[in-house]
């Protein structure tokens, strides 16, 4: 089946936007979902969020952090026309659907994507929901969509400096997260605070969080191979129990997840991760120099 890219565009530094016919996931995701794409004959499988999607109309977008080969290759290779190979899905559990009452929904960097279509439809149900978005200024990204969406729509950004890498980001990112936080925490009162961003941010914002003693769910970010529960690649521990982030989750109560052993497999395959881009960009220096 044909998964063509029917749009495509830069929405900010490293964010690419992509519209793609996609009629069985469109069909039937529900906020809190997501897809594994396969982009290219020797490519990986990836997790990716639909942001928005048109049942009738039978598309999806997904919107993509160039951090590494696979989405480095999708930014640069694929264009409106062409099709990606696999969109599997939807997969995952959706995220409950309750009414909490005072939402704190969190995105840290791209973690804002997967955040849109959960705090949304929580506000359509009837919770007042404040938006909190970090990340460097470069990347802001959905602002009008969630100032439409949501009761209060924060954006924490920071201008990067020269000379930084991406440690001394991760850095400012929980510095700015925890701070914002825990002013939100101290001046209002929360019934729920939910966040997608990456384990050690999340960490850091979960141990603000525990100190006023409210209640936290949490969308894990484990790495993910098939997605459907047979390799169990993505296990987190979760209230002592292993558990399948694919099936089990992606969203699990903060309060029961093992941060430290999910940030520690999230590393695990970082050496390989920066061979495979740098081989990428060798190949790219190579192409270049050739014309
Ligand atoms: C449920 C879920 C939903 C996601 N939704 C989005 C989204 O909407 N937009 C987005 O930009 N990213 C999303 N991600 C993260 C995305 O899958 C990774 O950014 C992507 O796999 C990176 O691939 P890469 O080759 O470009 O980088 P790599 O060099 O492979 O990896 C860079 C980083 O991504 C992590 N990563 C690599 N492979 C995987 C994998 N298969 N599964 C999970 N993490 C991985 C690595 O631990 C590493 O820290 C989601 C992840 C999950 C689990
Ligand atoms: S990714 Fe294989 S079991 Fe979840």
């Amino acid at each position: 089946m044909p998964y063509k890219i029917l749009d495509k565009k830069e929405l900010a530094m490293n964010e690419v936007w992509y519209k793609i016919h996609a009629p069985h996931v469109a069909r039937k995701v529900r906020p809190g979902q997501f897809v594994v794409v396969r982009a290219f004959p020797n490519g990986e499988r990836i997790p990716l969020t639909p942001v928005t999607w048109d049942r009738e109309e039978g598309w999806i977008t997904l919107i993509t952090f160039v951090r590494g080969k696979t989405t480095m290759r999708m930014a640069n290779e694929l264009k409106p026309g062409d099709e990606l190979l696999n969109v599997a899905g939807p997969l995952g559990n959706p995220a409950p659907m309750k009414k909490f009452g005072k939402i704190l929904a969190i995105g840290l960097i791209t973690g804002m994507v997967e955040v849109f279509p959960i705090a949304r439809a929580w506000q359509e149900i009837g919770n007042e929901v404040t938006t909190l978005h970090v990340t460097p200024n470069p990347m802001v990204i959905l602002r009008e969509e969630f100032e439409n969406a949501v009761s209060r729509h924060i954006v924490e950004g920071f201008d990067l400096q020269p000379g930084w890498g991406m440690n001394e980001i991760a850095q400012e990112l929980v510095k700015r997260a925890v701070a914002k936080v825990k002013e939100l925490l101290e001046s209002e009162h929360w019934d729920l605070v939910f966040i997608v961003g990456p384990a050690g941010g999340q960490k850091a914002v979960f141990n603000v969080v525990k100190e006023y003693g409210i209640p936290m769910e949490a969308d894990l970010h484990p790495i993910m191979v098939d997605a459907t529960g047979m390799c169990g690649v993505c296990r987190v521990t979760v209230g002592g129990e292993v558990k399948f982030a694919c099936i089990d989750g992606p969203g699990f109560d903060a309060y029961k997840v093992d941060w430290d052993e999910l940030i520690h497999r999230t590393g695990f395959y970082a050496p390989l991760e920066r061979l495979a881009l740098e081989h990428y960009l060798k190949t790219l220096q190579a192409q270049g120099g050739e014309q």
